[in-house]
């Protein structure tokens, strides 16, 4: 048992940036085959081409993970092209707008719900089935620290990553017994595009302080930790929601 996932299909969803590219990255270096899924289809195709160039497989495919049927037909590419399905990583998602519960703007609800909440319930509703036909698999959905404690300003975002973590229990209670594995990552501030477009300097300087480290997260240390759980080593790893976040929910 090891970290290697030769000739496994794994899918990463918004695998054209930050952390799912890097774990696009690290996943293609393991001898997986990469289907790298996102709505930024040139994004995922240069991720491919990155992957490739390094002597690895990969595929790219458009998807938006907001829409069911995209998503369903995202797995019956990785299905049609691969032969099968080993893994998914649900990790598309946005920031979502910032501002009180009570000036929420309801269209914004309406889209960081339909993004970062029911595209990963999407993503196990299709994914899950070719895995048990396959014997087998791993999920792993990218929640955030924000899935166990609030962010005032970010209701929309902190409901959907909470959502995650209790849609990824109740998966996991329903197919241990099939060979499935569902856990969720909780990732503290980490430096990806998501972070470093959207908060100025002095709004970073306070959030590093926020982390036990004094630091925020790189997004290589997300990935590190999302190829252990859908590797062989986490086996007996299931319905579990797994911190990586310096410290900050310690505190
Ligand atoms: N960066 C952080 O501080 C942090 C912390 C905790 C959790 N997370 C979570 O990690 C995940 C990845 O975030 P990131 O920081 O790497 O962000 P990022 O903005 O660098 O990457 C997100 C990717 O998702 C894609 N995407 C967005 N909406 C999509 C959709 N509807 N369909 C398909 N693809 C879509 C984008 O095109 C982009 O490539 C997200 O779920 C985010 O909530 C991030």
């Amino acid at each position: 048992m090891d970290l290697r996932f030769e000739g496994k299909t794994i899918i990463v969803t918004g695998g054209a940036s930050g952390i799912g590219a890097a774990t696009c990255d690290e996943l293609g270096a393991s001898g997986a085959v990469m289907i790298v899924a996102d709505r930024d289809l040139a994004g995922a195709q240069a991720e491919a081409d990155r992957i490739t160039g390094a002597g690895g497989k990969a595929h790219a495919v458009a998807v938006d993970v907001g829409d069911a049927a995209s998503v369903e037909a995202m797995v019956r590419f990785a299905v049609d092209r691969t032969g099968g399905l080993y893994g998914l990583v649900n990790n598309a998602g946005i920031g979502g707008r910032i501002a009180p519960t009570g000036e929420y703007d309801l269209d914004a609800w309406k889209q960081v719900i339909d993004i970062n909440l029911s595209g990963v319930f999407y993503g196990m509703r299709f994914a899950v089935p070719e895995m048990v036909k396959a014997g087998g698999g791993s999920i792993v959905n990218v929640a955030s620290i924000l899935g166990s404690v609030g962010f005032a300003g970010s209701v929309g975002y902190v409901s959907a990553k909470h959502g995650v973590v209790g849609m990824t229990k109740n998966a996991a209670l329903e197919y241990a017994q099939k060979g499935v594995r569902v856990n969720s990552v909780g990732p503290g501030f980490i430096h990806t595009p998501m972070v470093d477009t959207s908060l100025d300097k002095a709004t970073q300087d306070i959030l590093n302080g926020k982390h036990a480290m004094g630091r925020m997260g790189t997004a290589e240390e997300v990935a590190a930790l999302i190829v252990f759980l859908l590797s062989d080593r986490a086996s007996f790893i299931t319905g579990s929601y797994h911190l990586v976040d310096g410290g900050y929910t310690a505190q």
